[in-house]
């Protein structure tokens, strides 16, 4: 990771959850509550699998995760920030669900995994922070085994508009960074 946003993403819009955070109270009081524990419903974890969350972030999907989840999955967290890395531990460990646990500071254009070593590989809310999400992407499928899971959530274009209207409308000029979660390069 070398350009300007990049180091933005990992040493001041994700270096700590704080902000991630902010955003996720407005979703869960505003949109929609039970979204991780919806979205972990949807996935079939397959008991004793391996499942690679990718740009994991705070770790969300595994604070919220219904008690189907299997208790005996074997989690790799994945995230780019220090910070990411360090909250997703703490939340997964303070579940007490899963012992099998590693926390891995990496890309995700570079998975630290082998080819095929993957049950289920997850890019949730990141694949658009890539500048190149194609990457991302086939990295995912590296990884992940034959008859495997890639499981891939983006946001639909003009997320949050509301809000950066209102940004704007409060500086009175367009806001000098795009929103964080603002799909480049026409990825959707
Ligand atoms: C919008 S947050 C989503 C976090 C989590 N998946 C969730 O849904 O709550 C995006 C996450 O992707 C991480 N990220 C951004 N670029 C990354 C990269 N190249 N490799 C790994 N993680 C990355 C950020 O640090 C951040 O934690």
């Amino acid at each position: 990771m070398t350009n300007d946003e990049d180091r933005y993403l990992r040493e001041v819009q994700y270096r700590f959850p704080d902000r991630l955070e902010a955003r996720a109270i407005l979703h869960r009081r505003y949109g929609r509550a039970d979204w991780f524990a919806w979205l972990a419903s949807e996935i079939a974890f397959t008991p004793g699998s391996v499942v690679a969350d990718v740009g994991c972030g705070a770790g969300a999907l595994w604070r919220d995760a219904p008690r189907d989840v299997p208790d005996d999955l074997a989690l790799r967290l994945v995230d780019s920030s220090p910070g990411m890395v360090a909250a997703a531990e703490a939340t997964v460990r303070a579940a007490k669900r899963w012992s099998d646990v590693d926390a891995i500071l990496g890309d995700a254009t570079a998975l630290p995994f082998p080819d095929d070593s993957i049950d289920t590989a997850l890019a949730i809310h990141m694949l658009y922070h890539l500048s190149d999400p194609a990457a991302g992407l086939a990295e995912l499928a590296r990884v992940a085994r034959p008859g495997g899971i890639v499981a891939v959530v983006l946001n639909r274009s003009g997320t949050m508009a509301e809000l950066s209207g209102l940004l704007e409308q409060a500086l009175g000029r367009p806001s000098a960074r795009p929103a964080p979660c603002r799909p480049r390069m026409g990825w959707r």
